[in-house]
């Protein structure tokens, strides 16, 4: 059965097609493929003439994935990077490129007027300057003065024009401004060299995006404070060896990223991970299972709701050399001693949090997961089968509860962390009544 879930389209195949808002997520489901995750939102995408302009064709096909209308706009120098066409393409809309081409010429006050946001990405130094000194002599500087909407901007130069004395002024003025800053990170530059002004990946702009769009006005989670672990951990065997897994820490991630679009205060304890942290949460960094079980115990008494999704090792080595081990002819033994059940804890203690787990079985999934959340004694458990999960970008999970089980069809880790958040957010408040 098809279900509008307060904004949230789980099956649009069979919705009531009134609205515009409606016509336009059903036409990009149905020209892409793709299930709005988010309640409809409309951005206008500015580009200016950097190299990272090439990175913007995959952020709008991102957002338009989870729901967003893009409309693009991009400076004459943009274009030398990267065609209308491209976009246009990828948006269905045409590209707003000067003043003078809309009939009415009012296209600078139209567009924004109609936007949840301005993003400028990426946001050239030159063009950063014209915005701190509220220049507009171009279409795309134009709109950002006649804005009514937040402006958010990600940097992208080389790393002498980022640490230019102009270029820092100009920045400082733009967040002095109330414009929000997504990046620069550190990383190699187009010119060869190493530094800061690297624009963010498309993926870590467009989370940053969704969560600016998205805090106004989804209050699910408002007011709750959400402790949750992610990643593999790392347990030395010595000063360069380790025993670790395969998980990339996206689904724990994902959630963190959920969380903090429906309204709520995160900390997020990460193993380690090659992921950009979503901006607003608090992250604690950690190494092993004895770190995050530490930095889980410090946090717990402040939060209301722990999510594990961490894949801890169960073992760790006894005692760890801390030299590097030499290679020799022999066999090698090393004793494995338990790590401490952080979730088990988490749930024992008297004034636990409201307590979510992940099972990843490799077989009998229904059978595992049900000993696991009676094992642990938590009302929420989220399973999945291993070989799926691990390092994808979608998955597909089986809510288990006191009311049984809960399908989570396949899609994307985003989408299934918003609704994974929705019923756990449900079962918190149904707990909290009674
Ligand atoms: O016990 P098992 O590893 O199968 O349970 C998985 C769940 O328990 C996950 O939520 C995981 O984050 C959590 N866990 C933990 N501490 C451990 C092992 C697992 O918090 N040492």
């Amino acid at each position: 059965m098809p279900t509008l879930n307060g904004g949230y389209y789980h099956d649009v195949s069979a919705v009531l097609i009134t609205t515009p808002m409606q016509q336009t997520q059903h036409f990009l489901v149905k020209m892409r493929g793709m299930t709005p995750a988010t309640p409809h939102r409309r951005i206008v995408l500015g580009i200016t003439g950097g190299i990272a302009a090439y990175k913007a064709a995959e952020l709008a096909r991102l957002l338009i994935k989870q729901g967003v209308e893009v409309q693009v706009a991009m400076t004459d120098a943009a274009t030398h990077f990267i065609t209308p066409a491209t976009l246009q393409a990828l948006t269905g809309q045409p590209v707003l490129l000067d003043q003078w081409q809309d009939d009415k010429g009012m296209s600078h006050i139209h567009s924004s007027r109609i936007a949840d946001a301005i993003v400028i990405a990426p946001a050239t130094a030159d063009f950063i300057a014209k915005l701190a000194h509220g220049l507009a002599d171009d279409l795309l500087s134009t709109l950002c003065l006649a804005r009514d909407c937040p402006l958010l901007v990600a940097p992208a130069m080389n790393k002498q024009m980022w640490s230019n004395a102009a270029t820092q002024r100009n920045v400082r003025q733009l967040a002095a401004d109330g414009v929000t800053l997504l990046g620069p990170v550190s990383g190699v530059q187009a010119c060869g060299e190493e530094g800061m002004g690297r624009m963010l990946e498309a993926e870590a702009l467009a989370q940053d995006i969704l969560t600016a769009l998205s805090v106004a006005s989804s209050d699910e989670l408002a007011g709750m404070r959400l402790l949750i672990t992610a990643g593999p951990t790392y347990e030395a065997i010595d000063a360069v060896r380790g025993i670790t897994n395969r998980s990339s820490g996206k689904m724990g991630y994902a959630v963190a990223q959920a969380a903090l679009e429906m309204g709520a205060q995160v900390t997020l304890v990460s193993g380690p991970v090659s992921l950009t942290p979503p901006a607003g949460a608090r992250v604690v960094d950690v190494t092993s299972a004895a770190e995050m079980f530490a930095a889980v115990q410090q946090a717990v008494p402040s939060s209301d709701m722990f999510i594990g999704v961490a894949a801890v090792a169960d073992y760790r080595v006894a005692q760890p050399s801390e030299q590097k081990i030499k290679k020799s002819d022999t066999s090698l033994n090393l004793q494995l001693v338990p790590t401490p059940d952080i979730l088990g804890w988490v749930a024992s203690q008297p004034k636990a949090p409201f307590c979510v787990g992940f099972a990843a079985e490799s077989e009998k999934l229904r059978e595992h997961a049900t000993a696991k959340r009676k094992k642990k004694n938590i009302p929420l458990l989220a399973a999945n089968l291993a070989q799926d999960a691990i390092g994808a970008d979608d998955n597909e999970l089986v809510l288990f509860d006191d009311a049984g089980e809960h399908v989570l069809p396949r899609t994307d880790k985003s989408t299934l962390a918003r609704a994974l958040l929705r019923h756990a957010a449900m079962l918190y408040k149904k707990g909290n009544q009674t």
